[in-house]
């Protein structure tokens, strides 16, 4: 079993590669869609995500995607399943399991992540599916006040329970404790409530014995508040995340798969890049992600056939240009490349 688990984490952040997380709850995609000018329904769902998964050429730089249960369950126009799809390209299929953060009693404005209830059926069920690793998504957002140690704690709790069974189940699990980017606090106190935070989820991993080598772990990057008055740079950005990340992070972890968390595309490329040029680090230094690989496919498609061809384009686009920053091999010029070429 640990060596099932050790393997595909290793596979998920071989050189070169990261994760497209595609995972959005149906609320949240139908919002992207209607965003989009795209009418949300089941069908505009599954068009959307045919059209990621059929791009020719993205696992070259993909090696897993993160499913939501619905498009687990879903196929292709011509009656593939999507995990089967992907496991034909050599992309190993993962699924969100959390069911969302809900309000956190006695604490207002907090939220504590939700989905243990029924986690060990669900689990051995997807694996039967083809899912070889998980999600579960704890969000924290900063104030003067905020995060409370509460807040942290019940979450970082309850992302060792949850990945304390996918290892039972066989499952990697992907660990993702998010410190919002809402607000106008500074780096400093963003690289300070990080630390706090993950200093928890491993103390809390290590009570309930999950084994690292079997897990990767999914932050946000030390940002500043989008309202920050003094933005950082991308450079100041990559150096104190790895900072952080090699304070709190057991060198036992096979990887860090970043979120984009509503960077730019180009920040959320750049940024990795800048880490991955800093020489070697205890752990792969990979991404998962979400808005930073689909957008500006999601804007060129609009929900239109004719588009297909050109929104895939976009999505091969941002893959290349992410899977180059994930080697340190990104270059400003490559955004330029004609898209598709
Ligand atoms: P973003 O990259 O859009 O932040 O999404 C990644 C993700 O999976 C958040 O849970």
């Amino acid at each position: 079993m640990s060596d099932e688990l050790r393997e595909t984490a290793d596979r998920l952040v071989a050189n070169g590669k990261g994760i497209l997380a595609a995972d959005e709850s149906n609320g949240t995609m139908d919002k992207r869609l209607d965003e989009a000018g795209v009418e949300p329904s089941e069908e505009m769902r599954r068009q959307l995500r045919e059209l990621l998964f059929t791009t020719e050429g993205a696992a070259e730089h993909i090696s897993g995607v993160i499913l939501y249960d619905e498009t687990f369950r879903q196929s292709t126009s011509d009656g593939t399943l999507f995990p089967e799809l992907l496991r034909k390209q050599g992309v190993i299929p993962g699924i969100k399991v959390d069911t969302g953060a809900t309000p956190l009693a006695g604490s207002e404005g907090e939220k504590v992540t939700e989905g243990l209830d029924g986690l060990r059926e669900r689990l051995e069920e997807y694996y039967e599916g083809g899912a070889r690793f998980a999600k579960w998504r704890g969000v924290l957002g900063i104030d003067d006040h905020h995060p409370t140690r509460y807040c942290v704690h019940v979450n970082a709790h309850a992302l060792a329970r949850y990945a304390a069974l996918c290892q039972q189940a066989g499952i990697v699990p992907i660990v993702e404790p998010e410190v919002l980017m809402d607000g106008e606090h500074t780096i400093d106190r963003s690289e300070e409530v990080t630390g706090q935070v993950l200093a928890t989820v491993f103390a809390e991993l290590r009570e309930q014995r999950v084994l690292l080598e079997g897990m990767l772990l999914k932050p946000n990057m030390v940002l500043a508040g989008y309202e920050c008055p003094e933005p950082p740079d991308d450079e100041e950005v990559a150096d104190r995340t790895l900072r952080c990340l090699r304070r709190h992070v057991p060198a036992a972890v096979p990887g860090i798969v970043f979120l984009s968390g509503g960077q730019s595309d180009e920040h959320a490329t750049a940024r990795l890049n800048l880490m991955n040029q800093c020489g070697a680090q205890p752990w792969e230094v990979s991404f998962s992600y979400g808005r930073g690989l689909q957008a500006a496919a999601l804007k060129t498609w609009r929900g239109e056939q004719a588009e297909t061809a050109a929104a895939q384009a976009q999505y091969l686009h941002r893959a290349r240009c992410t899977g180059a920053a994930r080697r340190g091999e990104y270059t400003p010029e490559l955004e330029g490349e004609p898209v598709g070429t």
